[in-house]
């Protein structure tokens, strides 16, 4: 599945949402466009990211549904419930985050780092309500949950992603099988290099052997 589409299939109703690091803007014009969310904020940092967003969002900026804003992470933007980061780093993600008060109902696909997102939105006292890895020519990662409620990950769960473990998906299947083909493939090219240092440490030590009984 395309992963925008997944995306945007775990985008919950509120009132407002924020997009951050929107870039092209195909999340907001989504939420807006099936009435998912009554206003929207498009944020990104790089002014000609958003120039994208405001392209596809004439329409919805014109009718005052939508507010374009460049900036860092959530800055200047305080009334959204729900916020979305998606096609972001994890720390990058945890930095935005650190940085505000939990929003209400979030949605985030890091890239890489996932491990840390959990970490934190946990040690923040989130909900998290999904947690799963799916695929879409690669893997990628998707947290869903709320600001508030509390939850509990064991260590497993924080590294794996505890829906992987609970209800387990062909995508997440599919990337432990690669897992463990990249595992073995190592543990080969390390035999093999430890083969080839014994080979040559036989040899040194026969050298050294037939040099000392001459002497
Ligand atoms: C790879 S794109 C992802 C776009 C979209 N969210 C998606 O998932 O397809 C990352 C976007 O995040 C923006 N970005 C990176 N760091 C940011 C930050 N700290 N605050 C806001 N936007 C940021 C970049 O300018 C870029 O447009």
């Amino acid at each position: 599945m395309d992963r925008l589409e997944v995306i945007c299939s775990r985008l919950p109703r509120c009132r407002v949402l924020a997009d951050v690091g929107c870039d092209h803007g195909y999340a907001t014009a989504y939420a807006l466009r099936s009435g998912l969310c009554g206003r929207a904020y498009a944020c990104d940092v790089s002014a000609a990211s958003l120039k994208k967003a405001e392209t596809l969002l004439q329409e919805e900026i014109a009718a005052g549904r939508c507010v374009p804003v460049c900036t860092d992470g959530l800055d200047g933007v305080s009334d959204a419930d729900c916020v979305l980061i998606a096609g972001m780093g994890g720390e990058e993600i945890v930095g935005i985050l650190s940085r505000v008060p939990l929003p209400e109902r979030f949605v985030l696909q890091p890239m890489r780092n996932t491990e840390k997102v959990r970490r934190f939105l946990v040690a923040r006292g989130a909900r998290i309500e999904e947690d799963f890895t799916f695929e879409d020519g690669k893997f990628y990662d998707l947290i869903a949950g709320s600001g508030g409620g509390g939850d509990c990950y064991t260590d497993f769960e924080f590294r794996y992603g505890r829906d992987n473990l609970r209800a387990p998906g062909a995508a997440f299947l599919k990337k432990m099988r690669r897992e463990a083909d990249v595992v073995r493939q190592a543990l080969s090219s390390a035999k093999e290099e430890r083969e080839a240092l014994l080979a040559r440490l036989h040899e040194t030590e026969a050298i050294i052997d037939a040099i000392e009984e001459r002497l």
